[in-house]
C-alpha cells in the first residue's frame, strides 16, 4: 500500500449526490447496503413484531433502500434525507407507492412534530453526522413515548478504521474513497452516554459481524459481542419524556 493510501480523507456527503443514480444498481457503490438490510432486520424484527401501519422514520434514506422494506411490512415510512438528487432516486423508484414519502432535511432538524413517529431507522448514518447527540435528540423528539430507534454504526477502533477506510475505500474500492471520516465512528460507549442524555433506555446493542459473502451478494452476519468494527443496536425513548 502507497502512503498516499493512509491519508485520512474527510466525510465527503457529496458522494451521495453525485453517485445517487447507483443506490439500486445490484453492482456499484451502495450494492453492499441493500445486502444489509436483510440481517439488520432480523435484528430490528425483535423489537417490533408488527410493523404493519406504523409510523416509521427512515432517517438519512438514501435512495429508499429501507424505506422499501419498511413499506413492505406494512409501515407508512417518512424517508428523510439531505441529498436531494438521492431522494429524486428513491421517489423515481416507488413509483407511487403511497404509503411512502420522502422530504430533504437535516437529520439535526425535522420538519416533524414532536412525538409523531412510532419507530426511527437510523442505519448507517449516524457516523457520518457533524453532532450525533443533536440527531438522536430530534430522534426523541418526533418518537412517540416508549417508541423505537433502531440503528447500526461503526466503531472508532484500528480495525474499523483499516477494514472501513483502508481496505473497503482504498484497496477493494467497493466503497468509494472519502465516504468515511474514521474520526467520526462512534464508540459504543459514546454511543450509550448520546442515547442516556437524549432520553432512550432500554438499550440493547450486539456486534455486526460480517464473516462472510454468498455467490448471490448475500451476507452472512452473526450478532455477537464483538463490536470491534460494526454494531447494531435498538433503545426505547422514555416513557415519561
Ligand atoms: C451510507 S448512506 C445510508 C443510506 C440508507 N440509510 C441505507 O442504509 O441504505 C448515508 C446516508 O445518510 C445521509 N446523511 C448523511 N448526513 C446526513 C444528515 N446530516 N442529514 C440527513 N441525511 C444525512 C446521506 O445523504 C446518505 O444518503
Amino acid at each position: 500500500m502507497s502512503t498516499k493510501a493512509l491519508v485520512v480523507t474527510p466525510n465527503d456527503l457529496g458522494i451521495y449526490d453525485r453517485e445517487a443514480d447507483h443506490w439500486w444498481r445490484p453492482v456499484g457503490p451502495f450494492a453492499t447496503l441493500r445486502h444489509l438490510n436483510p440481517p439488520r432486520f432480523r435484528f430490528f424484527d425483535r423489537f417490533i413484531p408488527s410493523w404493519t401501519g406504523l409510523r416509521v422514520l427512515d432517517l438519512g434514506c438514501g435512495g429508499g433502500l429501507t424505506a422499501e422494506v419498511l413499506a413492505a411490512r406494512g409501515s407508512c415510512v417518512i424517508g428523510v434525507d439531505r441529498s436531494l438528487p438521492s431522494l429524486r432516486v428513491a421517489r423515481r423508484h416507488a413509483a407511487g407507492d403511497l404509503t411512502i414519502g420522502y422530504a430533504g432535511s437535516d437529520a439535526g432538524a425535522l420538519a416533524l412534530a414532536d412525538g409523531s413517529v412510532d419507530v426511527v431507522v437510523c442505519v448507517d448514518v449516524l457516523e457520518h453526522v457533524p453532532s450525533v447527540p443533536q440527531v438522536l435528540a430530534e430522534c426523541a423528539r418526533v418518537l412517540k413515548p416508549g417508541g423505537w430507534l433502531l440503528f447500526d454504526t461503526i466503531n472508532r477502533t484500528w480495525l474499523a478504521r483499516m477494514v472501513v477506510v483502508w481496505v473497503l475505500e482504498h484497496m477493494v474500492r467497493t466503497i468509494p474513497r472519502g465516504t468515511h471520516d474514521w474520526r467520526m465512528f462512534i464508540t459504543p460507549a459514546e454511543m450509550r452516554g448520546h442515547l442516556d442524555h437524549a432520553g432512550f433506555t432500554d438499550l440493547t446493542l450486539r456486534g455486526f459481524d460480517v464473516v462472510g459473502r454468498r455467490r448471490d451478494g448475500s451476507l452472512d452476519v452473526h450478532f455477537n459481542d464483538n463490536t470491534a468494527i460494526t454494531y447494531i443496536g435498538a433503545a426505547r425513548k422514555l416513557e415519561t419524556r
